[in-house]
């Protein structure tokens, strides 16, 4: 950072461009949040406040003159750390949002300062290369060649759309981008699926009524037997089936469709095929599970998200693509006041985001620092922590597994009671602020749902929610 010490410092008494009030703040943040990380274990995971009693500590009307910054910070001491959801508490294994590595958290702290906006070449040609060249290594694990592209998201979301509406205007041969959809387009997912997949299904104009919900088997896995009955069907009805969107990891279980067959199948049939490994990417890393994810390469589009499993801070979704023509094709829309050398890549030509956040860095930096080998232990280390809470219940007396794990997300079941006592156990636990977990429904059966993405657990930490599982469950039964 050093090359910056040559630019004007402007006005010293101005607080906008008082540098040294700058190096002081810094300073004094990292320290702060160095303090944060080395006790967050000891921190209430989850607070203890209602939206009523955080509603009246933010209430206030716009500041017209400004505040000294150590009193901001203080503020921020007071108001806003201790009602976080402590996402890295080692007990925090619920909704899919990591502990973010160090040098990720550093990597936007740069990306802020130095603001670029890869959207454009013109406004951050370093950036827009190591954006591209994150993309590429992304593109390598999925095992897709040179001809892949990718853009760097919002998040899954994001990414699933931008897949899924690949797989639109390559059913339609881009003729939807103009003319819209007429209702014929038919698209096909397990009822595993997130709820984006609905989401986009409806964003791209095809509509969430020619979503095909197709049932899974006993590991959640979609049914081959239903997809070909429900394609079959539909094409006798004279709609056209355009997209396939299997799951490499579905959020509830981490289990992955039968992607070979499933690409074989959409090949005979003319699919697009969409695979959403946001969270089921990580396993790309892991030696425990090295080829769970096979047939991932054969799939045209694919959603992977460093910002679930490979520890980056949100946001930082991916969709990666075979080919990058199709982002060219779907999106390539050139204003003229954007045109530019061709040489220079341009991602507003091939995604749909213009501006956005600098979102490689993190990646970046974490696989330079840690190196993919390491982030990949600690991968396995999460799934052997599921296996753990498998092997428990497997032998107990209260509670039993719903599934075995194939990544770190775990669903377990009470032998007795209905939703409501699991979702009251739920509760209890994280009232007690060491563990935060949630719930969910599983072929229309109550599930606790259990999912580390976080280096800071351990086995310890799994005997340990285990034994809560079964106090709590035991005292509230009655
Ligand atoms: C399998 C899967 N796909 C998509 C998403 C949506 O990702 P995001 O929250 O980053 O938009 C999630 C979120 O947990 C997910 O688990």
């Amino acid at each position: 950072m050093n090359t910056v010490s040559h630019v004007p410092a402007g006005d010293e008494s101005a607080p906008v461009t008082n540098v040294n009030e700058f190096r002081l703040l810094g300073h004094q943040v990292v320290d702060l949040l160095a303090d944060y990380l080395e006790h967050v274990d000891q921190a209430r995971l989850f607070p203890q406040i209602t939206p009523a009693e955080l509603r009246k500590l933010f209430d206030e009307p716009l500041p017209q003159d400004g505040t000294d910054p150590e009193r901001i910070l203080l503020e921020l001491q007071t108001k806003l750390l201790p009602y976080c959801t402590h996402v890295n508490h080692p007990g925090y294994m619920g909704l899919i949002t990591p502990s973010p590595t160090p040098i990720g958290i550093v990597a936007d702290f740069i990306a802020s300062a130095i603001n670029q906006n890869p959207f454009s070449y013109l406004v951050g040609p370093s950036a827009t290369e190591m954006e591209r060249r994150t993309l590429q290594w992304l593109a390598r694990l999925v095992g897709f060649g040179p001809s892949a592209g990718g853009n760097l998201t919002s998040g899954g979301t994001m990414a699933n759309l931008i897949g899924i509406k690949l797989g639109r205007d390559f059913a339609s041969r881009n003729s939807a981008q103009h003319d819209g959809t007429d209702g014929s387009l038919r698209a096909y997912v397990s009822e595993e699926r997130q709820v984006s997949i609905d989401k986009a299904i409806d964003v791209v104009g095809i509509g969430r009524a020619n979503l095909r919900i197709i049932p899974t088997d006993d590991e959640f896995r979609i049914r081959m037997d239903a997809l070909e009955t429900a394609v079959a069907e539909d094409r006798k009805k004279g709609f056209r089936p355009a997209i396939l969107i299997a799951g490499a990891g579905t959020t509830n279980t981490g289990s992955v469709d039968p992607l070979v067959e499933l690409s074989a199948f959409a090949r005979r049939e003319g699919l697009w095929v969409h695979v959403d490994a946001a969270y089921g990417g990580g396993v790309l890393l892991s030696k425990r599970r090295e080829g769970l994810l096979k047939g991932l390469e054969l799939a045209d589009s694919v959603t992977i998200d460093p910002h679930k499993w490979f520890y980056a801070p949100v946001d930082a979704g991916a969709v990666i693509v075979r080919n990058e023509k199709s982002l060219t094709d779907s999106f390539g829309i050139v204003p003229p006041y954007l045109t530019s050398d061709p040489d220079q890549y341009q991602f507003y030509v091939h995604g749909l985001e213009q501006s956005r956040r600098f979102r490689s860095l993190k990646v970046w930096m974490a696989f330079k620092r840690y190196g993919a080998a390491e982030i990949g232990r600690w991968i396995d280390r999460n799934i052997e922590q599921a296996e753990r809470l498998y092997e428990l219940s497997s032998r107990d007396a209260d509670i039993e597994p719903v599934h075995k794990p194939s990544m770190s997300a775990i669903c377990l079941r009470f032998h007795s009671g209905d939703a409501d006592l699991h979702q009251k156990v739920v509760a209890e636990i994280q009232r007690q602020g060491k563990f935060w977990i949630s719930t969910t429904v599983l072929k229309g059966r109550p599930a606790i749902r259990i999912n580390p993405v976080n280096f800071r657990t351990t086995l310890r930490h799994m005997d340990e929610l285990f034994g809560t599982l079964k106090e709590v469950y035991r005292k509230l039964r009655t």
